[in-house]
């Protein structure tokens, strides 16, 4: 990969170890995927955050880095394993909230905003056609791919990291326009699909393709259900929908192969995300909710009574459920908001056994990270078990 001067010297550690660290990855990444040089981008998202899942030895890497490097470009992080705020009610350890809190100063350290959300395209970090970016997290990352029109491959969390310390991400994969193209049509034959289920029943099939969609027109809140679902059922980072995202071009699909989507298939990804009863966890907001999402969720439980002793988090960013103080009043009679966090990336192994979601990218992780059996319900279903 070509380096021009400036990034030669990075490499050669002449502005600090954390910045030649940041500038190995890089190269060694360009290197892999034959990119022929780095290109600037205007923002970053980490994942990586939860000390669940990055532990001690991510805690040395990130120590490594914040001794003397700063990121360049605004980023934003992904939830952590605690509510910041309410851990004691989660059952989180001491210990476990010390380093938690550890790990989120070594990103403020580093320069980077600790908003802890998986959909920072929201509000904290919002992308425009056009731009690059180095996004992990896959659903935020395909969002911003598909809806936005901005380009960024699928980082894992320590490239996006070295990306924003750079302020550059090698050009290749979805940042060039040949590898944009749809390869794969979706007919989608029920009106109004649950779009995580249609997600999920997509995702299995299409693997890393790039779907076009036919038949569909979610809003914001669908589509993050979809793209969540899709980067977890399969590895999709870039879907286009015809009459929808930016980049759907009907020309672009002559000759390509068709699959139709219809209730058989939906029904039949449900009965495979199914794999438990009775939750002891019930939870919402994975992706985490948006205001509007709130909103709904609010005025269907208004008036309703609790029932059942099942746990209840709804999932959402602390910037969110500032925007809606009478939504938070009206759910925190039915659960717990959680900020922050998700059911996820939190211990909640160490607590329940089944959880029930209406989130297929959820389902997907349940069983293999928190060792959880699954009650997938659609948002009306979870409520019926609340209320
Ligand atoms: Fe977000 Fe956690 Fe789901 S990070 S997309 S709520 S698994």
């Amino acid at each position: 990969m070509y380096l021009t001067k400036d990034e030669e010297a990075l490499l050669s550690g002449e502005k600090g170890e954390g910045s030649r660290k940041a500038m190995e990855l890089l190269v060694a990444l360009g290197d892999i995927f034959e990119a022929p040089r780095l290109i600037p981008i205007s923002s970053a998202h980490l994942s990586g955050v939860s000390y669940k899942t990055i532990a001690e030895g991510g805690i040395s890497f990130l120590e490594e880095l914040a001794v003397d490097a700063k990121v360049k470009v605004p980023t934003t992080l992904n939830p952590a394993g605690m509510d910041r705020e309410k851990w004691k009610e989660m059952g989180i350890s001491p210990r476990f909230a010390d380093r938690q809190q550890h790990i989120i100063e070594c990103y403020e350290a580093l320069g980077v905003t600790a908003d802890c959300s998986c959909t920072p395209f929201l509000s904290t970090n919002i992308p425009r056609k056009g731009d690059t970016l180095a996004w992990a997290e896959s659903s935020a990352l395909s969002f911003a791919n598909s809806m936005v029109g901005a380009r960024t491959n699928r980082e894992g969390g320590p490239g996006a990291l070295a990306a924003a310390i750079v302020g550059k991400t090698p050009e290749y994969g979805l940042h060039l326009d040949e590898n944009r193209k749809p390869s794969v049509v979706i007919d989608v034959e029920v009106e109004d699909p649950d779009h995580s289920l249609l997600g999920q029943a997509v995702g299995s099939v299409v693997g890393s393709r790039i779907p076009y969609f036919r038949g569909i027109r979610p809003d914001t809140d669908r589509a993050k259900m979809l793209a969540a679902a899709m980067a977890a059922a399969g590895s999709v980072a870039l879907f286009h929908i015809e009459g929808v995202t930016p980049e759907a071009d009907p020309r672009s699909i002559k000759g390509l192969e068709h699959i139709a989507i219809g209730k058989r298939e939906l029904e039949a990804a449900r009965n495979k995300l199914n794999t438990g009863n009775d939750p002891e966890l019930i939870a919402l907001g994975c992706p985490h909710l948006s205001v509007e999402e709130m909103r709904s969720l609010a005025s269907k439980l208004k008036g309703r009574k609790r029932r059942g002793d099942a746990e209840v988090w709804f999932c959402t960013s602390r910037c969110t459920a500032a925007k809606c103080p009478k939504e938070v009043e009206v759910l925190s009679r039915f659960g717990n908001i959680v900020c922050d966090t998700c059911m996820i990336v939190a211990p909640i192994e160490e607590r329940f056994k089944t959880t029930a979601t209406n989130s297929a990218k959820a389902c997907n992780y349940l069983p293999t990270l928190c060792s959880q059996k699954v009650v997938f319900r659609d948002t009306d279903g979870l409520l019926e078990l609340i209320s």
